[in-house]
């Protein structure tokens, strides 16, 4: 069935001014919806046509009749404005959410596979607070892009690798602490973390203790066997933390492949790099030389250890050749943009013209408020909690305190406070444009009311508990009876997903699903609250729309790895 827009861009083309492709990209929806659904905008042809905007927009509407659907169209201001038949539209809408359930406004299948590299934390450390950014709008952008119609790989790209093994083996073997297996398969996330925190304080009064590291370390990438268990250890007590706490929050991967999983595959890379002239010595270092505004990549130091980039060369390759894909997306926070300028700049100089398609996807930073009120980077008022399961385990309480309150008496309280606690805590984080630094606040980001988490699972909430109530079959519904004010806006909403979607694509920015989710939940509240549903006369038309709106704001919460929970 041909949809309102492919309308549009079948009479456009009728006018011979526009191609259909071209008429589709050029439509957009006016931000008054006085001035009708869609709007092709006549600016581009006055070139053209030697004539202003307003006077082609005019003789079009003049000439050309509406399409099937449509009640009329209009020229405005040099706009083109074309108004669908109110009840095509929610015939279209609500068969549409009901043929489709939650995959309304998804994309049909493409044969293009995107790899995206998110969360990627450092091992042999907790997850802090800060790496909340790169694993949810990872994990968000894994599943839009899968609902684009993409096939995705999710890797998460451990740093298990460098110097920081080097430091904690140091410690490990300076507290002469047992290396039996036993021991070794008891270890814990936080005995890392203290090691950690220890070689800062002791080298500090020791500087030799860096040396001492990175000899481990060089040791350790020679391939020395006890050193080869001690690291084996560090990093699986990482990972069963880690994997804790993913689990959780609803995140998931495709590849564990961390630094050290390309290790064997670096000599090839070296190689290829010297075959190809690239590599220079430069103060005892191999580097390649970049252009006069991006300084060299480091490849090798002195005493042959890689680096961080030389890692990420190998990392990019490896995908490519497994994968073929159409592109590669590293979720990183904006500190990182010169270390993937160089990798994708060595990568082109190496020849791989596919490094037009490795894209950084940059974030701001988490800020929080300081005693004297000021928002800065560091850690959350609630003392230790700067650590991301500290603070996911605080909203939870708070939430908990709460259900407590209001509705002790509900089923899985535990489960449903951490789902709105982790909730409002993401939601927080992927409302803003994913380049904006993000202001947290306790009280603001678990509060009901506002653009909050819990705000859009509430309304969520609503709709599932006026399905429960009503207990009816979804079954038909009736044009005529949701053409009233609130009715209509809250379908004009749910018509708008795909090309929500589409845009939170094309961007990388799930803040526009975000943003999507806070407009959808208010057109709910607000009908809910105006139109009785259970025992009106238009009972069935009003639960069928109900419905519609509860798939399409369960699936939009998904597609941000938000929990749609039924009850609260
Ligand atoms: N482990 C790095 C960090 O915590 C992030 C890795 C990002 N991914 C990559 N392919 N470099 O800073």
């Amino acid at each position: 069935m041909p949809t309102f827009e492919t309308k549009i861009a079948k009479l456009a083309e009728q006018t011979t001014h526009w191609t259909a492709e071209e008429a589709l990209a050029l439509l957009s929806i006016p931000p008054d919806p006085s001035h009708g659904d869609w709007s092709l905008p006549c600016f581009t042809l006055a070139k053209k046509l030697r004539k202003a905007p307003k006077a082609i927009a005019e003789e079009l509407a003049a000439k050309f009749p509406a399409p099937e659907g449509f009640a009329k169209t209009e020229a405005l201001n040099g706009y083109w404005n074309f108004y669908a038949d109110k009840k095509a539209i929610i015939e279209s809408v609500l068969n549409g959410i009901k043929e489709k359930g939650l995959k309304f406004g998804f994309a049909e299948p493409k044969n293009k596979t995107i790899v995206i590299d998110y969360s990627s934390p450092n091992i042999g450390k907790e997850l802090a607070f800060h790496h909340l950014r790169s694993t949810m709008i990872g994990n968000s952008l894994a599943k839009i892009h899968k609902a684009c119609g993409c096939k995705v790989e999710r890797v998460n790209h451990l740093g298990d690798w460098g110097t920081q093994f080097g430091k904690l083996i140091v410690m490990y073997l300076r507290e002469n602490l047992p290396a039996d297996e036993a021991t070794l398969s008891n270890l814990t996330i936080q005995e890392l973390n203290r090691l950690y925190s220890s070689f800062s304080k002791i080298s500090k009064e020791e500087p030799e203790l860096e040396n001492k590291a990175r000899e481990a370390f060089a040791k350790l990438e020679k391939g020395d066997e006890f050193y080869r268990k001690l690291w084996t250890a560090f990093k699986e007590a990482t990972l069963k933390e880690l994997v804790r706490i993913y689990k959780i929050m609803g995140v998931d991967f495709d590849h564990y492949t961390g630094e050290s999983f390309f290790e064997d595959k670096i000599p090839a890379v070296i190689e290829e790099l010297e075959k190809k002239n690239l590599l220079e010595n430069s103060q005892e270092r191999d580097v390649v030389l970049l252009d006069e505004d991006t300084p060299p990549c480091l490849i090798r130091k002195s005493d042959g250890s890689t680096l961080y980039a030389t890692r990420d060369l190998a990392a990019a390759l490896f995908p490519k050749r497994k994968f073929n894909f159409y592109k590669c997306l590293y979720v990183v926070d904006n500190g990182q943009a010169l270390h993937f300028k160089q990798v994708f700049a060595v990568l082109g100089k190496m020849g791989y013209e596919f490094n037009i398609h490795c894209e950084h996807i940059p974030f701001g930073l988490i800020l929080h408020k300081n005693e004297e009120g000021k928002w800065e980077k560091g850690k959350t008022r609630t003392g230790t909690a700067s650590l991301l399961r500290d603070v996911i385990d605080a909203a939870s309480a708070k939430i908990l305190d709460l259900i407590n309150e209001k509705n002790p008496n509900l089923a899985n309280k535990e489960e449903i406070a951490t789902k709105i606690g982790i909730g409002a805590i993401a939601f927080n984080d992927l409302k803003n444009r994913r380049f904006m630094d993000v202001k947290f606040d306790w009280d603001a980001a678990l509060s009901f009311e506002g653009a909050t988490g819990p705000y859009v699972q509430n309304a969520h909430v609503r709709l599932c508990s006026i399905l429960r109530k009503s207990g009816k079959e979804i079954s038909q519904f009736k044009s005529e009876e949701l053409l009233d004010q609130n009715s209509y806006d809250l379908i004009k909403v749910l018509s708008r997903k795909g090309e929500k979607i589409n845009a939170a694509c094309e961007n990388n920015e799930p803040y526009i699903l975000a943003q999507y989710s806070l407009e959808l939940a208010e057109t709910a509240h607000r009908f809910i609250h105006n139109n009785r549903v259970i025992g009106s006369a238009e009972e069935n038309s009003r639960l069928f729309l109900v419905y519609c709106a509860q798939q399409v704001l369960e699936s939009t919460l998904d597609l941000l790895g938000i929990a749609a929970i039924r009850e609260m």
